[in-house]
C-alpha cells in the first residue's frame, strides 16, 4: 500500500460538520453547484457539509475568508473562473489565488446565456446587438461584481461590440435574477444553472448561449457564433479548494469524495437539467485543478489588461 493511501484511509477526518464557503449570495449558480456537491460529499464523508454564502467584491471577499481559515479540513471553498480573473482585476488582493489555497479538484464547466427581462424590445440576438449599440448606457446590465463570471462575460461582450452599458452589480446573480424577473434591470449574461428554469418558465427572454455548440437542455437557443457574434465563447469552470496547509491525507479524502459526488446519479441528473455536466474524472483532483488554475490566470491576464478593466 502506498503510504499516502494508508494515512488517507486511517485519517479520522472528518469528525465534525464541514463548512463550504460560496463567495456569492444564496440562490445563484455558484450556490446551486455548491449545494449539490456538498450534499453528495457529505453523504460519502458521513458528516454534514453546510454551505455558507460570503458575498461581495466579485467573490474576493469569500476567497479572502477561506485564505485566512484554519487549514484543518473543516473550511472548503467552491469558486469558479473568478478565481483566475481576480489576480488581474484586483491589484491589491489580500491573498494569492494559487499559494493561499490547496486545490482539491475541478467540478463542472457551465455554459452562459444572454437573457433579458420578458418585455425587452429585441426579438433575437441581432436585434439585441442593434438595440444596445443604439441605446448604450441607457441599457442596464446586471452582474455579480467585478470578478464574477457575469462581469467577465459582460466585459468581453462590451469589448466585442465596443459599447459601454450601465452595469448594475449585485452580491450574486441570484439577487440579480429577481430584478430581471421584476423588470428592474434590462439583461445579463448568466449561467444556465441559474437561467434554465426561468427560460423554460417563459419568465425571461433568452438570446443565445456562449458555448461552441448548443446546450442539450436548451436545444432551440442558438450559440452566439450562430446568432451574430462569431468567436464569442466563455464557459464557467468551477473548482473546490481548502486553505493552504490542509494536510495531504485530508485533501486526498476530499478529492475522493468529490470524485464520488461527480459520479452520483442525483448530481449528474440535476447538472444535466441545469445545462451542465461533471468534469471528466481525471480533472477532479488537486494536480489537475492546480495546473488548470495557473493556465487560466495566464490566459485572462492579457485579455483583462487589454480591456483596461480593474476593480482597484
Ligand atoms: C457570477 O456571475 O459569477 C455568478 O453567477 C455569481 C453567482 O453565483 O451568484
Amino acid at each position: 500500500i502506498v503510504a499516502g493511501t494508508a494515512a488517507h484511509a486511517q485519517t479520522p477526518y472528518p469528525t465534525k460538520t464541514i463548512t463550504m464557503i460560496v463567495p456569492f449570495a444564496a440562490g445563484g449558480p455558484t450556490d446551486t453547484v455548491a449545494r449539490l456537491v456538498a450534499q453528495s460529499m457529505g453523504n460519502t464523508l458521513k458528516q454534514q457539509i453546510i454551505v455558507e454564502n460570503v458575498g461581495g467584491a466579485g467573490g474576493t471577499i469569500g476567497a479572502a475568508r477561506v485564505a485566512k481559515a484554519d487549514p484543518d479540513g473543516y473550511t472548503l471553498f467552491l469558486h469558479h473562473i473568478g478565481q483566475s480573473t481576480a489576480p488581474t482585476l484586483y491589484r491589491k488582493l489580500p491573498y494569492n489565488a494559487i499559494d493561499s489555497f490547496e486545490p482539491i479538484g475541478l467540478v463542472t464547466d457551465v455554459p452562459m446565456t444572454f437573457v433579458a427581462r420578458k418585455d425587452f424590445p429585441a426579438k433575437d440576438f441581432k436585434e439585441l446587438l442593434a438595440y444596445v449599440k443604439a441605446n448604450k448606457t441607457k441599457v442596464t446590465y446586471a452582474n455579480a461584481g467585478v470578478g464574477s463570471a457575469s462581469h467577465l462575460c459582460g466585459m468581453l461582450f462590451m469589448s466585442a461590440i465596443d459599447t459601454e452599458l450601465t452595469t448594475v452589480p449585485y452580491k450574486g446573480t441570484g439577487p440579480a435574477m429577481n430584478d430581471l424577473l421584476g423588470g428592474q434591470v434590462d439583461f445579463m449574461c448568466d449561467q444556465t444553472t441559474n437561467t434554465t428554469s426561468q427560460i423554460k418558465g417563459g419568465k425571461i427572454k433568452v438570446y443565445g448561449v456562449t458555448t461552441k455548440t448548443r446546450v442539450p437542455s436548451l436545444p432551440d437557443v442558438p450559440t452566439l457564433n450562430e446568432a451574430g457574434l462569431p468567436g464569442f465563447e466563455v464557459a464557467v469552470w468551477h473548482g473546490l479548494y481548502a486553505p493552504k496547509g490542509t494536510p495531504k491525507p485530508v485533501v486526498d479524502k476530499l478529492a475522493t469524495a468529490l470524485q464520488a459526488a461527480l459520479k452520483d446519479q442525483n448530481v449528474k441528473t440535476r447538472f444535466a437539467e441545469l445545462g451542465t455536466e461533471p468534469v471528466a474524472e481525471n480533472r477532479a483532483n488537486p494536480e489537475a485543478l492546480r495546473t488548470f488554475l495557473k493556465s487560466e490566470i495566464d490566459k485572462w491576464a492579457p485579455i483583462i489588461k487589454k480591456a483596461g478593466v480593474y476593480a482597484d
